[in-house]
């Protein structure tokens, strides 16, 4: 190979880079981020050994499938799924405030869907408070 197509060789190597990165900046993951508003709404459900309880039907009928049963993201969807569910034992996920989780819960983000107008406001909070349980709870 000489030098001038060595040189082609490049130059078509990175029009491909440039043509291709937004299908790799897709792919990566990104951080779902609530906004800082978030964190002041307040759960009107008050935390004890039993309040993971209400919640538990509506995670099993309609986040278990994604999230799994434990909530580990293993749910039998997931493998289809990218992003892939979350965790909901991680760290990243319990680290965030009930707020921020109601509010994910609430505008949703591909494939998520929006719970809004599926769930009631209570019936979210009861599913935050499901999900602070889900580790303490097996
Ligand atoms: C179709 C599959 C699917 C279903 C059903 C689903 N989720 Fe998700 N969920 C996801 C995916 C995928 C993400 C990750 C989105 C991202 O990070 O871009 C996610 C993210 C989340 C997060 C945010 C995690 C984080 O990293 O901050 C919470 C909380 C959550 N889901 C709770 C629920 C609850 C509760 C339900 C049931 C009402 C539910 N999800 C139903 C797929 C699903």
């Amino acid at each position: 190979m000489n030098k001038r197509t060595l040189m082609v060789a490049a130059i078509i190597l990175g029009a491909c880079l440039l043509f291709f990165q937004p299908i790799f900046a897709n792919a990566l993951p990104e951080d779902w981020v609530a906004p800082a508003s978030a964190d002041s709404l307040q759960s009107p459900i008050k935390s004890n050994s039993d309040s993971w309880m209400p919640g538990e039907a509506i995670y099993k009928t309609a986040c278990g499938v994604c999230h799994g049963v434990s909530g580990f993201g293993d749910g039998i969807a997931a493998v289809a799924l990218n992003p892939r569910p979350a965790d909901l034992t991680s760290k990243v996920v319990q680290d965030q405030s009930d707020g921020a989780l109601f509010w994910k819960l609430t505008t949703g983000k591909t494939p998520m869907a929006s719970y809004k107008d599926v769930y009631t406001d209570q019936q979210r909070w009861e599913l935050v408070e499901y999900i602070r349980n889900l580790e303490k709870k097996d």
